[in-house]
């Protein structure tokens, strides 16, 4: 990939490993790529910043000549500038500090104000790796969307053998080049995601609902965070790993759902309703747990429960796109229609869930995207590769 016009920042934290990252900055700027360092005191102790001024052909931003009033500066200004900001390595240290959003030096200071997106190679001995501390900051950082690479296994500078030596030099400039190629056609767009079932209660420990796993909304979210847009997730009863990244909001029945909705839904840009919402709940709700009488038949009835889709539809705010699904076994693209006119959607993603490798619980769909003047029928794919296709075609119907 070329990488030039591509302005990388790369924060060297002290460790041993940091002799490795003049590599990485000599292999950044052998694909054009425009490199600003930034070592903490202790990785000046490592390796000296004249290498990596000499080799990144930048001055080398470093703590121990830094006094606060130039950090103010400094600091917006890389991490405004920015494309991705690489820490390489990482030691436990920074790893706590930015899970904590702590500001105490140049290099947590500007990877705190950056918004752009951030990698970190952590490099340390497997007893810090594998503490519990440790493992809690990373995944803190995971679920804020930080992308982790490595630490790989194998003899480490002290002696012991386990994991924690920072990925190759060739691997992390692999991993910035795919984290930049990734789209961000959805930068500066809120998308909103619903997924799940909804659980409808009949008592304290009973409760209707389906069997929707929440795969194809979560693979929704997942593209819609990665090509850059901000999501709100609001989820029902789910069986798939939750999306890190995202912002979740719990919604259990439909009544949940549509106040959530009601609440969140006015300042998205995008809207996409994946959930499996019963159409019916029980009409009453017992606060005791409803008593077995032998030898006789229980009769619940079932009442009407809000359509959500519909209530959304009603307050589309100009420019607002909103999509919906359409679970279908049979006449699929004509219940389908039916369904984008009722809703006032610009997008139905249809699918006959009685095919096999298709709807609930399975890992593929087979969908069919139906607009107000277009059908396209997509063959079985992954439900990330369903939705990647959903997003391009929402993003051509927001373009006109
Ligand atoms: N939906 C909704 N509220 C409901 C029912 C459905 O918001 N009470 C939404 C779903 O999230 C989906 C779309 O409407 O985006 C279509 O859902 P589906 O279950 O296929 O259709 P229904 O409108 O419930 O019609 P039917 O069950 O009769 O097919």
């Amino acid at each position: 990939m070329n990488l030039a016009g591509k302005k990388i920042v790369l924060g060297v934290t002290g460790g041993i490993a940091a002799y490795k990252s003049a590599e990485i900055v000599s292999r950044l700027r052998h694909l054009g790529a425009e490199v600003h360092v930034i070592m903490t005191e202790n990785a000046a102790k490592f390796v000296a910043p004249l290498t990596f001024q000499t080799l990144s052909a930048n001055p080398v931003v470093t703590d121990t000549f830094a006094t606060p009033e130039t950090w103010n500066v400094e600091h917006v200004a890389l991490a405004k500038l920015a494309d991705i900001f690489v820490i390489a390595p990482a030691t436990a240290n920074i790893l706590a500090k930015m899970a904590c959003g702590i500001a105490d030096d140049m290099l947590s200071t500007t990877v705190l104000a950056t918004k752009a997106p951030v990698l970190a190679a952590p490099a340390m001995n497997t007893g810090m790796w594998t503490a519990p501390a440790t493992a809690q900051n990373v995944e803190t950082l995971r679920n804020r969307g930080v992308h982790i690479i490595g630490p790989g296994s194998g003899m480490l500078a002290c002696g012991d053998e386990g994991a924690g030596r920072m990925s190759e030099p060739e691997e992390i400039v692999a991993e910035i080049e795919r984290i930049l190629a990734a789209k961000a056609d959805l930068q500066g767009l809120k998308v909103l995601v619903t997924a799940g079932a909804t659980r409808e209660r009949l008592d304290p420990v009973r409760f209707l609902t389906n069997d929707s796993s929440g795969k194809m909304g979560f693979a929704l979210a997942e593209a819609a965070r990665d090509r850059g847009a901000e999501v709100t997730l609001v989820k029902g009863s789910t069986t798939a790993k939750v999306p890190s990244g995202v912002r979740i909001v719990e919604a259990e029945s439909a009544a949940d759902l549509l106040r959530a909705m009601k609440k969140e839904a006015g300042r998205q840009d995008i809207v996409i309703q994946a959930a499996a919402v019963a159409d019916y709940r029980p009409a009453t709700f017992s606060k005791t747990k409803i008593k077995k009488k032998a030898g006789e038949a229980l009769t619940v009835t079932l009442e009407e429960n809000p359509d959500i889709a519909k209530a959304v539809g009603a307050m589309k705010k100009k420019g607002q796109i909103l999509a919906g699904f359409a679970a279908e076994t049979d006449h699929v693209v004509k219940h389908a229609k039916e369904k984008l006119a009722a809703k006032n959607l610009d997008l139905i993603v249809a699918n006959d869930v009685t095919r096999p490798g298709a709807g609930f619980n399975t890992d593929t769909n087979i969908v069919t995207l139906i607009t107000a003047d277009r059908t396209e029928e997509l063959p079985i794919m992954t439900k990330r590769a369903a939705a990647e296709i959903i997003l391009d075609r929402i993003l051509e119907i927001r373009k006109g």
